[in-house]
């Protein structure tokens, strides 16, 4: 398992990260199994929200389960997010400091290592996050700061007024929902929809300012609406790619799915929301598997992307 300092902090993480937003259903010995399998398998960073669940269930599911002991503690990086409420966002002060309180009681832990602020509220004040940000932070119960799904204009508002550094960024990223990567890609073509913008440059702004980006639904093809392996139906000639891929490196379509978005030299993490501990197994093998250039473009491109 590839590890890497993340850029703002001391935090040594692994880039294949643990999320824990689909765990709601499983019993304590599920919980403690994929956890235990994760970090045999070298993950120490594990991903919440307030929201999973509804009202910090996920968070307190985990907490339930699994215990750490004070050394554990230290080794491991939990992270959360604020932000989402039940039909609207809300990055005010009151409900950052009491959404980060019902957080540790329901992870039963004394500290965040990595809060993130959610989805863009339009409705926020910088300095009323910045306020919390600093209650938090003085008060020992966060480490670092982020946030997810915003672009550079709304995190360069938040840096103005916040003082510690945003050192995450986590956006949607897999082969097949890849805007971040492909409008790149295909920049300055009339007429073709990926060379639209649609985020102003997340992947660059991350990289020219030390923000780690965080992959979430690396296995998803849309929002939410399926995974593409094994999608023989809308995406044979990408599974057909990732299969003979996976084959001459040894490894399962899962670890090359990760690998994909690890071989990226952003030093992205990928943020894995299985509850299969097989899964999580081989996905780990995608932590450090360096696809060649023509792998990379070729599952770039076998998923509908285009190379101008
Ligand atoms: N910041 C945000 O806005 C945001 C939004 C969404 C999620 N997240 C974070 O990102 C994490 C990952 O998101 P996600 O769960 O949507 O990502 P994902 O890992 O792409 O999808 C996981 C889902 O796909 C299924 N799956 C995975 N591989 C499969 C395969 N080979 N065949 C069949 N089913 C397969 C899993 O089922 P099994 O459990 O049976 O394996 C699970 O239901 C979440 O846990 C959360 O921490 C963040």
């Amino acid at each position: 398992m590839k590890h890497f300092t993340l850029p703002g902090t001391s935090i040594d993480a692994s880039n294949v990260i643990l999320g824990l937003m689909r765990i709601l259903d499983l019993d304590d010995e599920a919980i403690r199994t994929l956890v235990a399998t994760a970090r045999d398998a070298g993950i120490d960073f594990f991903d919440h929200a307030d929201v999973y669940g509804g009202d910090h269930a996920c968070e307190r599911r985990f907490g339930d389960a699994v215990t750490f002991s004070s050394s554990e503690r230290e080794k491991v990086y939990l992270q959360s997010k604020v932000g989402i409420r039940d039909g609207f966002w809300d990055f005010s002060k009151e409900h950052i400091l009491e959404s980060v309180d019902a957080s540790l009681k329901a992870l039963r832990t004394e500290y965040l290592d990595v809060l993130l602020l959610h989805r863009p509220d339009t409705l926020m004040e910088p300095e009323e996050i910045a306020a919390a940000f600093t209650t938090l932070h003085d008060a020992g119960k966060v480490r670092h700061f982020g946030v997810s799904n915003q672009t550079p204009g709304q995190t360069e508002l938040l840096r103005r007024s916040v003082e510690q550094p945003l050192i995450a960024n986590q956006v949607q990223l897999s082969i097949t929902h890849a805007n971040l990567l492909a409008q790149g890609i295909a920049a300055n073509m009339n007429g073709l929809d990926q060379s639209i913008d649609r985020d102003n440059g997340i992947l660059e702004y991350a990289r020219l300012n030390d923000i780690t980006l965080q992959a979430w639904s690396p296995f998803q093809k849309g929002f939410f609406d399926g995974v593409f392996l094994g999608d023989r139906e809308n995406y044979a000639e990408l599974n057909d790619a990732i299969d003979e891929i996976a084959a001459a490196h040894g490894v399962t379509p899962t670890a090359i799915a990760v690998a994909w978005i690890t071989r990226h030299p952003a030093n992205m993490q990928v943020v894995l929301g299985t509850t299969n501990p097989q899964r999580v197994k081989d996905a780990s093998a995608g932590s450090d598997l360096p696809l060649t250039r023509p792998e990379w473009y070729r599952l770039f491109t076998a998923a509908g992307h285009v190379l101008p």
